[in-house]
């Protein structure tokens, strides 16, 4: 198993997708390292999983916090073999009706911070010639959709960054892969914020009728494991990259069309 062994750090570990990674890993004798802010749900994940395992609760975006989580990691683990920048969040709310703050936030959260968690891990994976690096994107992140400005725009930015990173680590054999999923069965509706910055707090069709977190994650693992660059997993939104790509008229006609749903 290719993770066996390998000291895993996973961002957003406390819910959805990330939780669902840190079974994944788990289930290869991966030592698990669980970052999010919630400790109550990161205990119960934790409390799930027969692999070694631990919680850090920290804030992404408080850049101390992260500086501290990395030199407790290093003083005990040594490494850090995968990096999984997962924690992120939605938005609902028109562009030109959205309170700044929340561009802010948003682009704190989903950009910023997995690029400054990922300059404090790159040099352990450099100095060891090896390492793999997972970037829970979008496809928000191959296209705009209506009332995801700052999602969108944080998903294209981490594709800037991460497969630039791509070609310039080629030759110090590290792997980073960009996961685009389309809808997946998450909280990540309800914790999306609304254009005054409050959460949205709906369960919408595209999350409760998507694909299952478990069944990413199985698709994640071996993506990463073979060096892929990217992968697209979803439901039939995932034909919308295709028609963008293809016949760009066609999404425009076909998503306006969809009038802010
Ligand atoms: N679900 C989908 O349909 C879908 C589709 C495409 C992409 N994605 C992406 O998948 C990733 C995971 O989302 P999800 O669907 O699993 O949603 P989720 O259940 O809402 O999970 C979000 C995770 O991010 C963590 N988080 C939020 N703010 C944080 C912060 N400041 N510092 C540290 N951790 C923070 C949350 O934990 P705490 O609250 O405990 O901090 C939670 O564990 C996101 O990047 C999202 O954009 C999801």
């Amino acid at each position: 198993m290719y993770f066996s062994q390998k000291k895993v750090l996973i961002t957003g570990a406390s819910s959805g997708i990330g939780e669902a990674l840190a079974y994944a890993f788990a289930e290869q004798n991966a030592t698990v390292l669980l970052c999010a802010r919630n400790e109550t749900e990161l205990l119960r994940v934790k409390a799930a999983i027969k692999a070694p395992c631990e919680i850090f609760v920290c804030d992404i975006t408080n850049y101390q916090a992260v500086d501290l989580m990395i030199l407790d990691i290093v003083s005990k683990y040594d490494t850090i073999d995968v990096l999984v920048n997962n924690a992120g969040m939605s938005q609902r709310g028109l562009a030109y009706e959205t309170d700044f703050k929340v561009d802010e936030r948003i682009l704190n959260l989903n950009y910023l911070a997995p690029v400054y968690l990922t300059k404090k891990v790159l040099p352990l994976m450099i100095s060891r010639n090896k390492g793999n690096i997972i970037v829970i994107t979008s496809l928000s992140g191959k296209f705009g959709f209506w009332q995801r400005s700052a999602y969108a725009a944080s998903k294209h930015a981490l594709h800037g960054f991460f497969e630039t990173l791509q070609i310039e680590l080629k030759s110090h054999h590290i792997n980073t892969l960009l996961v685009c999923p389309g809808g997946v069965k998450t909280n990540i509706s309800k914790n999306a914020l609304e254009k005054d910055g409050t959460p949205h707090n709906k369960m919408e069709e595209l999350q409760s009728k998507g694909i299952t977190p478990a069944s990413l994650a199985g698709k994640i693992l071996k993506a990463s494991a073979n060096g892929k660059k990217q992968i697209l997993v979803g439901k039939a939104e995932v034909y919308l990259y295709y028609i963008k790509k293809w016949f760009p008229w066609l999404f425009f006609k076909l998503v306006e069309g969809l009038n802010g749903r």
